[in-house]
């Protein structure tokens, strides 16, 4: 019964160590400084070497999906300059970037990397030591870029791409003594990832340098009738725009040119600042700051609003307390019946006032009888107008 279960542990076991212990040989690059370096990952290399492959010689399986993790050994990711680019598990993988003379002075850097079956879950990994050197001439003083609409980075950067966008730039710079400097997925300048249609790539920007200047050709796409046509999107002018058709569709708008050759063009010198870290070097906080005395900040924050605090209390205390105790509580009274009454006497005498003179209010003409019923007789409303209050009670004696 255990049986079965020990071997079971034992070939984990073997795969699980076999994973652990799985590497390839170093393998050592020359990268030089102003020129795209690109190193490919061959799946096949890595999918050899997985234990797993090994120990049932029969049935190797065809096609295993392999991912890859590339780090900066000792740190958890790639140095600046390089990049890594897999499309999908099938797909070769590659390191690829531009080293600048900052690289090459950090001489060589150890890259690790791990491939993933991620059929089995096994790792194989392989250091790839960069040489970074430099080119006799560090940097090119014509410089071009160009962007490729119909190709995703990884289809530029194998050896043959390269090679078959360098014979058109060659056809239209008029010179074959030109270099592919750098290889930008459009993604990493803000571009957008397409839409998954079929035929949509993501696009790429390719730097070519030469030491000659530029072409007349290159020279025209910056020509103010051409920009003009660009603004617009309008169908740009160009004598060599097909040498590249139908391999790699160039945007003509978006080519940038650098002339690097006159010195001017630099601007002034930027002064830096103190406190600016030197390459490679790493921050060092302070071990002993000075000592401080915090005395007259706890004095000012804490005790002086206490006090301040403390005055306002004993203050307000003598004024709700010992003030109103001070006051004559008869006096008080006595004031206040006073005032009720003399309010009493006021309101009365207004009052009678009041009603004294609602009497001269004359009465409404429609109370008034209009004639006398008996005698027929009509009065007129307007001097029958005083009621009985005003008809004097003695009459007149005649
Ligand atoms: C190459 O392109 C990348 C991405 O745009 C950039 O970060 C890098 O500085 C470039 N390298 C050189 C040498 O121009
Ligand atoms: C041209 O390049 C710039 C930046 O390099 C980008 O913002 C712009 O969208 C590009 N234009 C076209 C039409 O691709």
């Amino acid at each position: 019964m255990a049986a079965p279960r020990l071997v079971w542990i034992v070939s984990l076991a073997a795969v699980f160590l076999g994973g652990l212990l799985a590497a390839l040989p170093d393998l050592s690059v020359y990268p030089v400084t102003g020129e795209i370096f690109v190193h490919e990952l061959e799946r096949e290399h890595f999918q050899d070497a997985f234990p797993s492959i090994h120990n049932n010689v029969e049935e190797i399986p065809s096609d295993v999906p392999i991912t890859f993790h590339a780090h900066l050994l000792g740190y958890p990711d790639l140095p600046r300059w390089l990049r890594y680019i897999q499309r999908g598990p099938y797909e070769t993988a590659f390191l690829y970037g531009s080293p600048t003379a900052k690289e090459k002075k950090a001489g060589r850097q150890t890259i690790e990397v791990k491939a993933y079956n991620r059929h089995t879950y096994e790792t194989v990994k392989q250091r790839v030591i960069f040489n970074i050197g430099s080119s006799p001439d560090e940097q090119l003083p014509y410089q071009a870029e160009f962007f490729v609409r119909n190709r995703d980075v990884e289809e530029v950067l194998p050896g043959e791409a390269q090679q078959l966008f360098q014979q058109g730039v060659d056809s239209i710079w008029d010179q074959d003594d030109l270099r592919i400097i750098n290889i930008t997925s459009a993604l990493d300048r803000g571009g957008r990832v397409p839409l998954p249609i079929e035929g949509r790539k993501e696009g790429v920007y390719i730097k070519v340098g030469s030491i000659y200047p530029f072409s007349d050709c290159l020279m025209a796409t910056k020509s103010l009738d051409n920009e003009a046509r660009c603004k617009m999107e309008q169908q740009i002018v160009l004598a060599c725009h097909d040498r590249f058709y139908p391999v790699f569709i160039i945007d003509w708008c978006n080519i940038t040119l650098m002339d690097l050759s006159s010195p001017s063009t630099t601007g002034p010198a930027l002064t830096l600042g103190d406190g600016v870290l030197e390459d490679g070097s790493e921050f060092e906080p302070p071990t002993d700051a000075p000592e401080k005395t915090f005395l007259y900040d706890y004095l000012l924050t804490i005790l002086l609003p206490l006090l301040v605090a403390l005055l306002l209390c004993l203050f307000l205390s003598y004024i709700m307390c010992c003030r109103r105790e001070g006051l004559d509580k008869r006096d008080m009274a006595t004031s206040d019946i006073q005032m009720v009454h003399h309010n009493t006497i006021h309101g009365n005498t207004e009052e009678l006032r009041h009603m004294a003179s609602s009497r001269e209010v004359p009465q409404p003409l429609s109370t008034l009888p209009m004639f006398n019923v008996r005698t027929g007789e009509s009065i007129n409303p307007m001097h029958g107008r005083y009621d009985s209050a005003h008809v004097p009670l003695i009459l007149d004696q005649k």
